[in-house]
This record gives C-alpha cells, sequence and structure tokens, in this order.
C-alpha cells in the first residue's frame, strides 16, 4: 500500500510505503529535509499534519508541548502515513543549513572499474544517516592515518550509502592496494557550496573535468530523484586515456531520459580540441545560455577563464557553479 504526501510550502510532492518513515520516504524522493539523529530524539525533523492520519512506529524521546501537538506537530522519522498527507516542513536548501557531522562508518564495498580508477562505496551506522546536499564534500579518515577530501558521488536521497571515485596518482596506493571491506573510516563534513540551486524551471548544463564528474552524478542523481522534467546537458572532458570511466553510466541516462544529451570529450592529446577550444565550441552549440543553470567542474589553471567565457556569453553569474577539483 503506499500514499501520497504533499508538502507545503514547497509544493513537492512523494509518495511513501506503508512500511517507511514520512522522513525515509522523502529522502528516497529527493527532498532536502532537515533531520539529525534520525531516532525521535532531537526533533530537527519536526513537521506539522495538516490533514490526513499518521501513526507513530518508534518510541520518541523528543516532546511537543500539548499546544505543539494541538497544532498538529509530529516527528517524520517516528511516523509513517496511514492515508494522503498533506504536510507543513522545512526543506534545507543552503549549504549552511546542514550541521557538520562526524561519523564512524565502514568500507562496504570496493569495485575496481579499471587498473587507475575505482569507486568506493561506504556505508553508515543504520541509525546515522549522512545529511548532505548533492554536490558537497567530506573528509575520509582511515584507521591507518591515510586522509583523503573527496567529492560525494552519490545521491543525498541515501544517506547511509556514499560513493567516493578514487583516481590512483602517488600517494593514493594504499586505496588501491591494502583497503578492504570492513575498514573503519570516520567520515567528517559535508563541506562546499556547489549545491543544486532551487528548481527554476530553467535547463541545466553539466560540464564535468575527469574525475570531476563525481560531484555532477551526485547533482545529477538528485535532480533525477526530485523527478523534474527540465532538460538536462551533460558534456565530460578528459585528457586521460579511458578518462570517462562510467560513460556507460551516463548513456543508460541519455537512454532513459527524452531531454538528457549526453557527449564524452577526448581532449588534446587524445582528441582534436583543447579545453577552451571545448567551452568555445560549447557556447556556440548551446544558444540559450542566458536561460540556463550552469554546473562546472573545471581544471584549476582554467577555471577564471570558463568563468569569464560563459559571463560574456549572457550567462546569469547567479546561474553560475563552479568546482575545481582537488586532482587537477
Ligand atoms: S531526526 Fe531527530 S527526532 Fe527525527
Amino acid at each position: 500500500m503506499s500514499y501520497r504526501i504533499l508538502v507545503q510550502p514547497s509544493g513537492h510532492r512523494f509518495d511513501i510505503e506503508s512500511c517507511e518513515t514520512v522522513l525515509e520516504a522523502g529522502l528516497r524522493a529527493g527532498l532536502n529535509l532537515p533531520f539529525g539523529c534520525g531516532n525521535g530524539s532531537c526533533g530537527e525533523c519536526r513537521a506539522r499534519l495538516l490533514r490526513g492520519e499518521i501513526e507513530q512506529v518508534r518510541n520518541a524521546d523528543f516532546h511537543f508541548s500539548p499546544i505543539e501537538r494541538q497544532q498538529g506537530m509530529f516527528l517524520m522519522c517516528a511516523n509513517r502515513a496511514k492515508s494522503d498527507l498533506l504536510i507543513e516542513a522545512r526543506e534545507v536548501s543552503e549549504a549552511e543549513e546542514i550541521p557538520r557531522q562526524r561519523v564512524a562508518a565502514k568500507v562496504h564495498k570496493l569495485e575496481r572499474l579499471q587498473d587507475d580508477v575505482l569507486i568506493l562505496h561506504v556505508r553508515m551506522p543504520r541509525a546515522q544517516p549522512f545529511r548532505f546536499l548533492a554536490g558537497q564534500s567530506v573528509t575520509l579518515r582511515f584507521d591507518r592515518g591515510q586522509t583523503l577530501t573527496l567529492p560525494i558521488a552519490s545521491c543525498p536521497c541515501n544517506g547511509l550509502d556514499l560513493s567516493f571515485h578514487i583516481r590512483r596518482r602517488p600517494g593514493r596506493e594504499f586505496f588501491f592496494d591494502d583497503l578492504k571491506k570492513g575498514h573503519k573510516v570516520n567520515v567528517e563534513g559535508p563541506k562546499g557550496d556547489f549545491v543544486l540551486r532551487e528548481d527554476n524551471g530553467c535547463a541545466r548544463l553539466f560540464i564535468a573535468w575527469e574525475e570531476g564528474f563525481a560531484p555532477i552524478q551526485s547533482l545529477i542523481e538528485h535532480v533525477i530523484a526530485e523527478g523534474n522534467e527540465e532538460p538536462l546537458c551533460l558534456y565530460w572532458l578528459s585528457a586521460i586515456p579511458q578518462g570517462h570511466y562510467l560513460s556507460n553510466y551516463c548513456r543508460s541516462w541519455r537512454d532513459a531520459f527524452d531531454e538528457f544529451h549526453y557527449e564524452s570529450v577526448d581532449l588534446e592529446p587524445l582528441g582534436k580540441e583543447n579545453w577552451r577550444q571545448v567551452i568555445e565550441r560549447i557556447i556556440r552549440e548551446r544558444p540559450r545560455l542566458d536561460c540556463m543553470d550552469l554546473y562546472i567542474t573545471a581544471p584549476a589553471p582554467e577555471a577564471d577563464w570558463t568563468r569569464a567565457a560563459f559571463l560574456d556569453a549572457g550567462v546569469d553569474a547567479e546561474r553560475f557553479s563552479m568546482f575545481a577539483p582537488e586532482s587537477t
């Protein structure tokens, strides 16, 4: 049995299964609902029931006053739906609204995509999903002293399983040769403001530079989870052999969605164009840049030039976001 929940004031809607809490279903649907403990203690996930019937499914230490209860206040992490619901709930859209967290987690899986690239999957404790916005980064501290700051590649709609892209380079041998499933890792963060702007009905243009694809993947997965239907356009640029290590995944997006453009671009010396030539081509190919939201991961030396090129082409500075990956 599933029900439909309408959230005010955002107007977002999502479906909830009878076995899920309101919080679990909302996060799965890509909403940035506020939460803290996930177990009924902190009160962060409080919302107001305006219409419909709910059922408490877990004991909660957090208590509402009699007046708050009368007003329909409830904890989203401790209640499930017994009918369609209309609720009033805050949604987080600014990076500053996400509290800094430090969670003791474990390596869940190491997916070796090719000799020099792996996907690291980290699992949070069941009661401690990690809060972040798509596009943000964290610092990973392993029990043998290794530390790495990386963008999260997965969608915030699943705060229990985070994924990261790691390319082999000097000093990173541990991750390819010694790291195993079950290793302990502290996850600290999140940080960074390379995050989605409110959906304003604009098409979105994403440009990824090599493993700077990781935060772009998180952004796109979140847009898809939210069910937005605006056109999406992704260019993935790389000057490394086999640099587009998840190209099949990108093609599956293109096949699944009508308005999804995907192009992988080999830069010189593998291809014929350099970074600037490709950016100039994109500007020519996308004439309605003035009504697009842009999200770009760029090599650090090209960041200023790239920003200036897009602003000269009519892009609104408010709609332009850039992240220079540490790897560049
Ligand atoms: S998340 Fe803490 S009470 Fe719901």
